[in-house]
């Protein structure tokens, strides 16, 4: 039986697929693969406690990986793609920064990452989203 997960209000999330092969030759000859680089290279900045990075297996985006989700309480959620392991680290969590400091949800265009605007796959509304005006 699963548990309900209220995750963590206080922090963003990023919530990386660790299964991705990019595009690089990250996976080969016993690499690890872009996906887990990816993972790994986030976790390990230092300085990002206020970020929340959890592994999934899937975000279902294989063939625009590495993929990354992103969330925080009552905002949007987005999905990120192509994602450079061993160069969009810091942004993830600049972009992590910037959707949890959004007074109306929604990660600003201005001073967002290039690698979040070119990489943005899909965003999808908070639970309690009823629908935009008419
Ligand atoms: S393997 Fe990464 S999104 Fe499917």
């Amino acid at each position: 039986m699963l548990e309900k997960c209220d995750g963590e209000p206080d922090r963003p999330t990023l919530i990386i697929c660790t299964n991705c092969k990019g595009s690089s030759t990250a996976g080969e000859a016993g690499a690890p693969l872009a996906g887990t680089r990816l993972a790994d290279v986030t976790q390990a900045l230092d300085g990002c406690d206020d970020v929340a990075i959890i592994r999934v297996r899937c975000l279902a985006n294989c063939s625009r990986g590495p993929s990354v989700a992103m969330r925080h309480a009552g905002a949007w959620s987005y999905i990120f793609g192509g994602i450079d392991p061993d160069g969009d680290a810091g942004s993830l969590i600049e972009g992590a920064r910037l959707l949890a400091g959004a007074p109306d949800g929604l990660m600003p265009w201005r001073g967002r990452p290039d690698c979040l605007k070119r990489g943005l796959i899909a965003r999808i509304p908070p639970l309690d989203f009823t629908g935009d005006p008419a």
